[in-house]
């Protein structure tokens, strides 16, 4: 037995996924899963919050695995598996929804933000969003949730239910802490850099997805907003422009941001810009050819997924059981 201690996090696979997404988590979960016993799972129960196209929504899932492999993650080492093939997620929120009050979920702000987006059909899942992410990390009993810093609000929420329950019976879930990038944790929008770069911006020149070809990538970073001035200086408040541009050239430069600011200093935005672009389109290129290849063998992913879902579910019953047991739910 190992006593690594246990980390979970999980993307949606819905939309394309952006460099936010890589650089706030995928590349986070790349440091951590040689020290962690790592769960990273395809979010697909989170996605049908939001319609969804049945036939993309499973392409989708395929792409995010063959994505996670692409990027490094090491399925020997990392448990990863798609959100409904393991029940207990599903029956572990049903008994949180009892721990959690409706003032709360509402008071969520992506609650909030998507309601209003999807005004037609704000449904009970939506709501209810928190609380399946709740389920996800507190079956494994994880300590350590990496994630971008739009998440913090719900890892918040998924400690209170933990605590809530704990308190209630007997310590039962690991409260868990959120792990966030010192650089990168929140990557926003390249045309409106006061918001998160996000899957479903309205504008598509803001966000810079995975699957973009090079020159759409070098394209958009050029037509990035920079702010007033000239100077290339990490200041988010005066210049949010220019400083996440300089955070998303250290993460995918491997510089640090002070390298960063003394290799550019005395150049203009234009060179900036393409230097950024360039950095990020030589790092995606060949996770690109990567994700390609690894997609192309339906029965490698088929066998990651089914062995991920077995392990993952192992653990999962474990967890249920000792819940179900301490609420009084009879068992045979
Ligand atoms: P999702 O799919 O919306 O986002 C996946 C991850 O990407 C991060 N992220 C960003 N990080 C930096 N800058 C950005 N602009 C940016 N945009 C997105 C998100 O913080 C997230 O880490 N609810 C989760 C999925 C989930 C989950 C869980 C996570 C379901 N169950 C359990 C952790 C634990 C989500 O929003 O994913």
């Amino acid at each position: 037995m190992d006593d690594k201690k246990t980390l979970y996090s999980a993307i949606q696979p819905t939309n394309n996924l952006t460099i936010g997404n890589y650089v706030g988590a995928i590349k986070n979960w790349l440091n951590l899963q040689e020290n962690y016993d790592c769960y990273f799972a395809i979010a697909n129960m989170h996605a049908i919050t939001v319609r969804q196209n049945p036939a993309e929504l499973r392409q989708k899932t395929l792409a995010l695995l063959a994505l996670y492999i692409a990027c490094g993650i090491d399925p020997q080492k990392c448990c990863l598996y798609v959100q409904s093939h393991v029940p207990a997620h599903a029956e572990l929120c049903w008994v949180l929804n009892t721990f959690t009050y409706v003032g709360e979920m509402e008071r969520m702000t992506q609650f909030k933000d998507k309601s209003a987006r999807h005004a037609e059909n704000v449904n009970m899942g939506l709501m209810d969003y928190p609380v399946l992410m709740a389920a996800d990390i507190l079956l494994y009993q994880a300590q350590f949730v990496p994630v971008g810093e739009d998440q913090r609000q719900h890892l918040e929420i998924a400690r209170d239910i933990a605590q809530r329950f704990n308190n209630a019976y007997t310590p039962t879930f690991t409260v868990p802490e959120g792990l966030y990038m010192k650089v990168g944790a929140k990557i926003n929008d390249l045309q409106d850099p006061a918001k998160k770069m996000s899957k479903s911006a309205e504008n598509p020149n803001g966000s810079v997805f995975l699957s973009d070809d090079r020159d759409t990538i070098i394209r958009k970073f050029k037509r990035a907003v920079t702010d007033s001035g000239s100077e290339i200086r990490f200041d988010p408040e005066n210049k949010p422009g220019v400083s996440n541009l300089l955070t998303i050239y250290s993460v995918f430069s491997g510089k640090t941001v002070p390298e960063a600011e003394a290799e550019f200093a005395g150049r203009g935005y234009g060179d900036f810009k393409l230097a950024v672009g360039e950095a990020v389109a030589d790092k995606l290129q060949p996770v690109q050819r990567e994700q390609e290849k690894i997609l192309a063998d339906r029965e490698y992913l088929n066998a990651v997924l089914k062995s991920g879902a077995e392990r993952a579910a192992h653990i999962a019953a474990r967890t249920l059981g000792k819940v179900y047991k301490k609420i009084g739910f009879y068992q045979i």
